[in-house]
């Protein structure tokens, strides 16, 4: 639920990072331009910058992201300032500057304290905001942290502790930015504004779910970063699961921020333990994506030359409630696959009877499939069957589609959807406490578990064994 946007200011800790510089600024100055967003930005990070200079990197920035001109230097000029961070973590003079840029613009102490900084650098930045009192203002006062919220259950556990020890939950906005991307917020209102897809949406009528977010990109620059995290750290607890929840949950009493997310933890808890035995790891090799030789991920900087950090995942999920008691979940990510595409495939169950194929009694045919792409050609395709013309009693697969380039032109970037939902105070899009430790105990068993990490060619489609976790069905909806 939108609320009116006060007048605010919007303090970016690691504002001269990668997050900040390429997400941040651009989805700000956007929202500014676009939306009337009406924020005063005050940077801040370790190195020892004055204002012009932030504003120089800014300018950059936006240039970088496609706004270039006078509008965007004058931003720049009249919406940012820069703060350096006190390296002992004694914010207090970082909490004055603060209270003089918000002088100096005449605003009513509203302030969003957003964490763009590397994972290991949120507890200090959390007790050095709370310490400097930053987390009561005369009005409100609202910390945004990235994900990985935590590395595992105990860390996410101690991280929720230290951040209720100085905000109070309705503070706190845990992003996962899948949360933010239209086609992702589009799968409620597919279900629940459409009763007809609502009324086959369980296991009376649906075989089985595939999520899969493929990404033709391998790790790249970010090896250090992530041969400590993994497929499983930075995709399956967050985003794919974020996904299922989405896909899985019974409708909320209403759209309010708990009601949704309240929800959301249901499905959580009915969710399996995870058998390991339905759990498929796998690490790229060298191969060629779209033409291009992707070095193995071992050979990448920052990773170790033996290290079994898993690239890739696949996993069967089962959802022990009313609604999808018998249905598996089946969800795959991975990096140096064919291609990027992010898609929920709900596989109907096929008729009863047999009329059109192969015997009654043996109905192996058809069974109508829905595909809902998330990225990149956002819409959704339902694959029904059409008789060919002519004197012929054959059948063909066509789909029914609907594609948002043809409805809307270009979607929106999440981060602008999520920071505008932050400045009114809407929690909907953002994951509660209690939701990231529920989803690190569902993958806690695989964390520290020795599982075959299996090698896999860059542009393949992983480990041949993830195609087992389909059983009979044996083949991905998506790239086999
Ligand atoms: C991030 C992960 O959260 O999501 C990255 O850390 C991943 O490894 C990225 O590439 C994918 O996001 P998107 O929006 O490109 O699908």
């Amino acid at each position: 639920m939108s609320r009116p946007i006060e007048r605010h200011v919007f303090v970016v800790l690691g504002a001269t990072g990668d997050l900040a510089t390429r997400k941040l600024l651009p989805a700000l100055y956007h929202l500014a331009t676009s939306h009337g967003l009406d924020t005063v930005v005050l940077g801040a990070g370790t190195r020892d910058l004055g204002d012009q200079e932030f504003r120089r990197r800014s300018r950059e920035a936006l240039a970088a992201a496609g706004y270039e001109g006078e509008e965007a230097a004058a931003w720049c000029a009249h919406r940012l300032h820069y703060a350096p961070l006190p390296a002992d973590g004694d914010y207090r003079s970082f909490a004055a500057r603060l209270g003089e840029v918000e002088a100096q613009h005449s605003l009513p102490g509203n302030r969003v304290l957003y964490l763009a900084l590397p994972p290991q650098a949120f507890p200090a930045a959390i007790s050095g905001l709370g310490a400097a009192g930053l987390s009561h203002s005369p009005g409100w006062a609202r910390l945004v942290v990235e994900k990985p919220f935590g590395s595992d259950l105990a860390t996410a556990r101690d991280l929720n502790h230290l951040a209720h020890r100085h905000f109070a939950e309705d503070q706190v906005y845990r992003i996962d930015h899948y949360l933010g991307k239209e086609t992702v917020q589009n799968l409620l209102v597919f279900r629940f504004a459409n009763p007809l897809f609502e009324a086959s949406w369980n296991r009376d009528r649906i075989a089985r779910v595939e999520i899969t977010v493929a990404e033709d990109a391998g790790v790249g620059t970010r090896g250090r970063y992530y041969d400590g995290a993994g497929a499983v750290r930075d995709m399956l607890q967050s985003h794919l699961t974020q996904v299922l929840t989405l896909i899985a949950m019974e409708a909320p009493v209403s759209m309010a921020a708990d009601a949704v997310r309240a929800e959301k933890v249901k499905v959580l808890h009915g969710v399996r333990p995870l058998d390991p035995a339905e759990v498929v790891l796998g690490q790229y090799q060298a191969g060629p994506v779209n033409g291009e030789a992707l070095p193995a991920y071992r050979d990448l900087e920052g990773v170790a030359p033996d290290s079994a950090t898993p690239t890739f995942v696949a996993a069967t999920l089962h959802i022990d409630n009313w609604r999808w008691q018998g249905v598996p979940f089946h969800l795959r990510t991975g990096k140096a696959l064919p291609r990027r595409l992010t898609e929920v495939t709900v596989v109907f169950r096929p008729a009863p009877v047999c009329l059109y194929h192969g015997r009654p009694d043996q109905c192996v045919g058809h069974s109508d499939v829905l595909r809902l792409n998330l990225q990149p050609d956002e819409g959704f395709r339902l694959e029904i069957e059409v008789k060919e013309p002519g004197v012929t009693s054959r059948l063909r697969t066509v789909p029914l589609s609907f594609a948002y380039a043809d409805a809307f032109g270009e979607v929106p970037d999440a981060y602008e959807t999520l920071l505008l939902d932050v400045v009114e105070g809407d929690q909907t899009l953002f994951v509660r406490a209690d939701e990231v430790e529920e989803s690190w105990s569902l993958y806690q068993p695989l964390l520290g578990a020795a599982l075959p990490v299996h090698p896999y060619a860059a542009g393949s489609w992983g480990p041949a064994a993830a195609c087992a976790l389909l059983g009979e069905a044996r083949r991905w909806s998506v790239g086999g």
